[in-house]
């Protein structure tokens, strides 16, 4: 890792370079790219990597003698340590990697509803929680006859914790598992989680973090936070889609029973048994998206070259140097978004990360949407998976628009003049 003394603040243009999609033209107009919660764009160097493994070492892992085999495995298992080092694991079998924060979520329900859950226990979650973060759960409430309970949200968007000597009311004798999102893709609020992990340890509590919306932007360290389970995915940290990690504390994972059977998670099979392999295989069924994995670990070196190395130094230690880029262009992005009329943004957390949603009296998301497409600009619109959180609001969707690293004061001004374009066309 660099030295903070000679990181500097981020070079935007020297970080675009790197992107070959953002030389494209979309409707003829250069891309305006405000789409990065749901999927962030890849540097040169994670493409390549991904397509260096198919060119050169293209085999199946842990299954083969042969030099090939060899080479992929090394490269896999390169990779669950550089994300081991980026997220401070003890260890790497910490690391399971999975399809993304989705997959992740799943298991963790899966196999800690089995592990836990009776009928009349608890699961708690929040008012934001993306779709990922409730149906998984549900399911596994309704599987062992357990029940979901809801911390509620603010209207500026933050938690409703309860009253300040119970930091939060909603726990209960019942509560086994506290799972909740670090960062809100639909409200960019940061959530207090190492505090809430606290609580919930003193009462025993298993903790399990969606890390979404976090890993591209804060400094995770799960030994600092004691979480039990941290998931989050590839594609939103400039890695490959189809990637994801599920983050395990080792004496959990050991006790945690598999989710899926197959080949590599095995130990010995018959028909009367079948005993498991050891971590992470254990929850690593089938042939891995190897070619992501790589990616995905490229990924991790480059944020590490370009950005974590000056955080973890940093004076506002826990977030990323791209974070603090990211923050500039959302305090420009609000200041210039709430000078429009009827505009109201949803999500005034104190603590937020680089995504700000918005609806606008008279206007339809679908129809801004639409007409920021046709000048190149990317946001997203609708419910973001998280159709509870618009309940909440009492609104069908939001325009969003979501910052990286690689973003500019100049597209935020684009986007501002693109809202005020559409505005005057749709009203
Ligand atoms: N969860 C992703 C988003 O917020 C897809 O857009």
């Amino acid at each position: 890792m660099k030295s903070a003394a000679v990181q500097p603040a981020i070079n935007v243009e020297e970080i675009r370079a790197q992107f070959p999609i953002l030389k494209e033209l979309v409707h003829g107009k250069p891309l305006v790219y405000f789409d990065n919660a749901a999927t962030s764009q890849k540097p040169r160097r994670v493409i390549k990597a991904e397509s260096a493994y198919y060119a050169t070492i293209n085999a199946n892992v842990h299954r083969g003698v042969h030099t090939l085999s060899t080479k992929a495995t090394e490269a896999q298992e390169a990779a669950r340590e550089i994300i081991r080092k980026h997220i401070n694991a003890k260890h790497a079998h910490e690391v399971i990697f999975t399809s993304g924060t989705t997959a992740s979520m799943n298991l963790a329900a899966f196999s800690l509803g089995q592990l836990l859950l009776k009928p009349g226990d608890e699961v708690l979650i929040s008012e934001m929680e993306h779709h990922a973060n409730i149906v998984p759960w549900q399911m596994a409430c309704e599987r062992h006859g357990a029940k979901l309970k809801v911390i509620p949200v603010t209207d500026s968007g933050e938690l409703a914790l309860g009253s300040s000597d119970h930091l939060i009311d909603q726990f209960s004798d019942r509560t086994r598992i506290l799972t909740i999102s670090h960062v809100s893709n639909t409200l960019g609020t940061i959530n207090p989680v190492k505090e809430l992990i606290a609580e919930a340890k003193k009462r025993g509590i298993i903790t399990v973090v969606d890390g979404a919306q976090a890993i591209a932007h804060l400094d995770i360290d799960v030994q600092d936070l004691s979480c039990d389970l941290y998931a989050f995915s590839g594609h939103k940290a400039y890695g490959p889609t189809g990637t994801g990690v599920l983050y395990g504390r080792e004496e959990l994972l050991e006790r945690m029973p598999p989710w899926q059977g197959g080949g590599e998670m095995i130990d010995v099979v018959t028909f009367e048994k079948t005993t498991y392999a050891k971590l992470p295989f254990k929850f690593e069924a089938g042939t891995p998206h190897i070619a992501g994995i790589i990616g995905l670990g490229e990924a991790f070196r480059w944020m590490e070259d370009y950005d974590f190395a000056f955080a973890k130094a940093s004076a506002e230690r826990g977030k990323s140097a791209f974070a603090a880029h990211e923050h500039m262009l959302l305090e420009h992005a609000t200041k210039e978004l709430l000078a429009i009329d009827g505009l109201r943004i949803i999500g005034t957390a104190k603590e937020k990360v680089g995504v700000i949603s918005f609806v606008i009296d008279g206007v339809h998301h679908y129809d801004l949407g639409t007409l920021l497409d046709q000048q190149g600009i990317a946001v997203r619109t609708g419910h973001h998976c998280t159709q509870p959180l618009m309940e909440r609001f009492g609104v069908s969707g939001t325009t969003r628009a979501s910052f990286a690293c690689f973003n500019t004061i100049a597209e935020v001004d684009a986007l501002v003049a693109g809202v005020k374009k559409a505005v005057k066309m749709l009203r």
